[in-house]
């Protein structure tokens, strides 16, 4: 297995991969139930710093990653406002970013400029310190550490049946918008068998580009209006909100009637005993909090499963003395 040096993308990851981040993750998870276990990842990576180069909006995303820095003993900077750095003063975003990699040993990025992360290691890699840089979410591209998470808490969800492998799993909302959707289904083709419902409104259809991909790497899909019916057949679905911030001038998708396509409670009863239903959040409309304590719903372990996963991504690029996983040995 090749060491990941940056995370940019949901394409770089193969399978052999995904099981060790998810066997590291669990190892993670358990180690910190105990006091001794928590002191013990605390002790991994104090020499080492992180920045938070946040400049979209982020709760999730922004605090489990500087939680799971914290777990591993790391101190964090955080740089949500352009306005008071440099780049007020005309400085180009590669030179600040360059900046920043002087002063501390990783950098973790959201940014709403489509391909500003790929850029940014980029250019590092040109230079005496080629710091790794993980993509926290970059425009409507992609958000490859979701895709990583919601892979942990699917493996977890279907462990006493078979895996991922052969799931059929039903996507719905804003497909064309949601960077999480894109990066999911792409990490997904590491799966045998899995299928792919895509719900959604034709103002929201999943782009092109992926389609392309799934058929190129052979995977079934199917695209449908039909909600009720993609749920009956679904071992996960995936709900999405309306991505609105990327509205065009002119373009308004609050015209876009989406109600048809609202998880209520009434779809738990038509689930299969074991589907599961999950959100990458912020939830609106589109997800019922009566649904939240039903066994089927996985979105509030799944963000707790973020903080894991994270964890187990920064620790694996941060450490160098071993394979990771001994150290739990
Ligand atoms: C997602 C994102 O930022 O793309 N949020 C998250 O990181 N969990 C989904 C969204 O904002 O709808």
């Amino acid at each position: 297995m090749k060491k990941l040096h940056h995370v940019l993308s949901a394409r770089q990851f193969d399978r052999k991969t995904l099981d060790f981040l998810c066997a590291l993750t669990t190892r993670v998870r358990e180690a910190h139930r105990t006091r001794e276990g928590a002191l013990r990842l605390k002790a991994l990576l104090p020499h080492k710093l992180a920045m938070l180069y946040f400049t979209q909006p982020s709760s999730r995303t922004r605090v489990s990653f500087e939680a799971a820095c914290k777990m591993l003993g790391m101190d964090t900077i955080l740089v949500d406002d352009p306005k008071v750095s440099s780049e007020a003063k005309g400085e180009s975003k590669l030179d600040s970013i360059r900046t920043f990699s002087s002063y501390v040993d990783m950098i973790i990025m959201r940014s709403p400029e489509s391909g500003l992360a790929d850029n940014s290691a980029q250019h590092l890699d040109q230079t005496p310190r080629p710091i790794p840089i993980i993509n926290a979410g970059s425009s409507m591209d992609e958000h490859p550490t979701q895709a990583l998470l919601d892979i942990y808490t699917f493996e977890r969800s279907f462990k006493g049946i078979g895996g991922i492998d052969g799931k059929t799993i039903v996507m719905v909302g804003d497909l064309k918008r949601g960077r999480t959707v894109r990066s999911l289904a792409i990490m997904l083709t590491n799966y045998p068998g899995v299928r792919f419902i895509f719900v959604a409104p034709p103002a929201f259809r999943i782009k092109s580009d992926i389609l392309d991909f799934l058929r190129e790497k052979g995977f079934p899909y199917s695209e449908t209006e039909d909600f009720n019916g993609a749920v009956v057949v679904a071992d996960a679905v995936y709900m999405t909100r309306v991505q609105d911030e990327h509205d065009e001038e002119g373009g308004d998708s609050s015209k876009v009637d989406v109600s048809c396509f609202w998880f209520r409670q009434d779809h738990l009863r038509i689930m299969k005993p074991q589907g599961i239903v999950t959100h990458p959040g912020p939830r609106r409309e589109e997800l019922d909090p009566i649904t939240d304590n039903d066994p089927h719903s996985k979105y509030w372990r799944g963000m707790r499963n973020g903080m894991w996963m994270r964890t187990a991504v920064v620790l694996s690029m941060l450490w160098t003395q071993s394979n990771p996983l001994t150290i739990f040995d």
